[in-house]
């Protein structure tokens, strides 16, 4: 850490004397922008634990008679991150809007992961820009995995000048201070920390809903799939605790939550960077199914990680889903070479087998990128092979995206886009008729929803999910919301199941 970013870190009070000398020599500007160079970098620069997050005296109350807005792209990381982030603002008196004209903060949380993702966000900023022109006062801010790469943060600085303020991933408890700086500093305030991350914990959230919740468990990524910007925007793997987790999920538990989400990029590498005790998911998550919460996710697996221990636990069942998501990104072994992933097409089938034998009723979903650099025709049938060999639930499917800075994206490429787009139709009317099978099987079960409110279609409709995370509509009572409730399956359709409800319960079954 240089100076500056060390004097960052440290209190800048303006109204102590000391402070605004130093105030004055490093921050005429705030800007540290991000580094491709250091985000790249795997030291063994030891992760910090922090458990002490407070509002400073002096900016306590700056929210008062403000509103905050955050809008949210990507994927529940940032969902969370956002849930952190709507934490600090309340405690700092603001107050959330719905509107983005009613605001007098607006944060865009971005995703980097494809270029059509970016593209979004660009275009938001644009059409946010009259509203800042009406509203000089207003504080517009983009912080996520998107001000995490140096050239989207120099496109801003050339193009979005009328942008406020810049921060990234491993800065957010940082927010009260640079909301501070950007009410104060008439140039863009930029601070983007390029390091491999800390963890910090006793931050502030304010969840979405009170049945299900996310908690993470482990930040960042070090797998460096060749296509993938997520090392580079989250950092190297850091494990929080587990006595930091266990009491989080029991606090959620007594506050009547229903089901928690554990995440991270590579849940499978938990505990892999404890020096002090040997502890991975396994261990994890037998100690959270003692706790009296209905149900329990994790996301997102990796298959190169998944082990014995974790199979043994999750085949306990109870508050363990009987439901993974454990991407397969190709179906051919040299595309999986290609893309560094660490296994290969014979490698995956032996994990499902042995997953499939412990637990017989699983349901398995994934992700794939269709037309990797080079894909040929073949190998784009041996992942449609290997889809109906497993068969998945179903499946989140993409085109590849070169992504700067990675090593994909120097790879030459001789497929034309419309082959790539012609294997993501063939492979997701695949996906389709699977999935319409799967759903097919249902009709005449009766399957345990857990009820989160209205449909959206009609508020006469209850919806939900099943354990294995399927959305049943069906007519209930309204007092059957937060609940686990029974429901016989009418009708099934592709991605959802129509339902009436047969028996009411109360309390948490698991
Ligand atoms: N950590 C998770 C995935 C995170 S990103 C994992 O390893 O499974 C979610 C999905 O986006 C990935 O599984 C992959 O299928 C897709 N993805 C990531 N980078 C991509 C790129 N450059 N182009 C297209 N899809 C990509
Ligand atoms: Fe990206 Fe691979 Fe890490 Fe997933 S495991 S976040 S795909 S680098
Ligand atoms: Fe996107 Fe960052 Fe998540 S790149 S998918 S928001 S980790």
């Amino acid at each position: 850490m240089n100076e500056k970013q060390r004097l960052a870190t440290t209190l800048v009070n303006p109204s102590d004397k000391k402070s605004e000398k130093d105030y004055s020599k490093y921050f005429e500007r705030v800007y540290i922008p991000p580094s491709l160079k250091d985000a790249k970098k795997r030291g063994k620069e030891e992760v910090k634990y922090h458990k002490d997050f407070v509002i400073p005296e002096h900016l306590k109350g700056m929210g008062e008679g403000r509103k905050f807005y955050i809008r949210t792209y990507g994927c529940q990381m940032n969902e969370h991150d956002t849930e952190v982030m709507a934490g600090i603002f309340m405690q700092l008196g603001y107050k959330p809007t719905d509107s983005t004209e009613d605001a007098d903060v607006i944060l865009l949380n971005t995703c980097a992961i494809r270029e059509n993702a970016e593209n979004k966000v660009f275009g938001e900023i644009g059409h946010l820009k009259p509203l800042k022109m009406e509203k000089p006062d207003l504080i517009l801010g983009v912080c996520g995995c998107m001000s995490q790469e140096e050239s989207v943060v120099n496109k801003i600085l050339k193009q979005y000048q009328y942008v406020d303020l810049i921060f990234g991933t491993h800065n957010i408890h940082r927010l009260p201070h640079l909301l501070n700086e950007a009410y104060m500093s008439k140039e863009m305030v930029v601070e983007v920390w390029s390091k491999e991350g800390d963890v910090i914990e006793n931050l502030p959230k304010v969840r979405k809903g009170n049945i299900k919740a996310w908690v993470n468990i482990m930040y960042g990524c070090d797998k460096f799939c060749t296509y993938c910007i997520v090392p580079y925007t989250r950092g190297k793997e850091r494990s929080r605790r587990p006595e930091d987790i266990i009491q989080e999920v029991r606090h959620l538990a007594a506050q009547g939550y229903k089901e928690i989400t554990l995440l991270g990029q590579n849940v499978n590498a938990y505990g892999k960077d404890f020096d002090d005790i040997k502890y991975g998911l396994g261990d994890l998550m037998d100690e959270l199914r003692k706790i009296d919460i209905a149900r329990i996710r994790f996301t997102t697996s990796h298959p190169k990680d998944f082990d014995d221990r974790l199979i043994e636990v999750l085949a306990k069942g109870g508050n363990l889903v009987d439901h993974i998501h454990l991407p397969v990104q190709s179906g051919s072994s040299e595309i999986l070479k290609l893309m560094a992933r660490k296994y290969t097409r014979e490698q995956y089938l032996e994990l499902v087998q042995k997953i499939k034998k412990a637990i017989p009723n699983v349901s398995l979903t994934t992700d794939i990128i269709v037309g990797f650099p080079n894909e040929t025709d073949e190998q784009f049938e041996e992942t449609l092979s290997l889809y109906r060999e497993v068969g998945f639930d179903s499946a989140y499917t993409f085109i590849y995206s070169p992504r700067e800075g990675t090593p994909a994206a120097k790879m030459k490429d001789n497929v034309p886009m419309e082959v790539k787009k012609e294997r993501l139709q063939r492979l997701n009317a695949l996906v389709n008729e699977i999935s319409a099978q799967k759903m097919k099987e249902y009709e005449g079960k009766v399957v345990e929803v857990l009820v989160e409110g209205e449909s959206k279609n009609n508020p006469d409709i209850l919806a939900g999910y099943t354990r294995k995370n399927k959305l049943v509509n069906f007519k209930g009572p309204k007092s059957a919301i937060g609940q686990l409730v029974k429901v016989k399956i009418t009708k099934a359709k592709t991605w959802t199941l129509d339902g009436e409800m047969v028996e009411e319960q109360i309390g948490v079954t698991l």
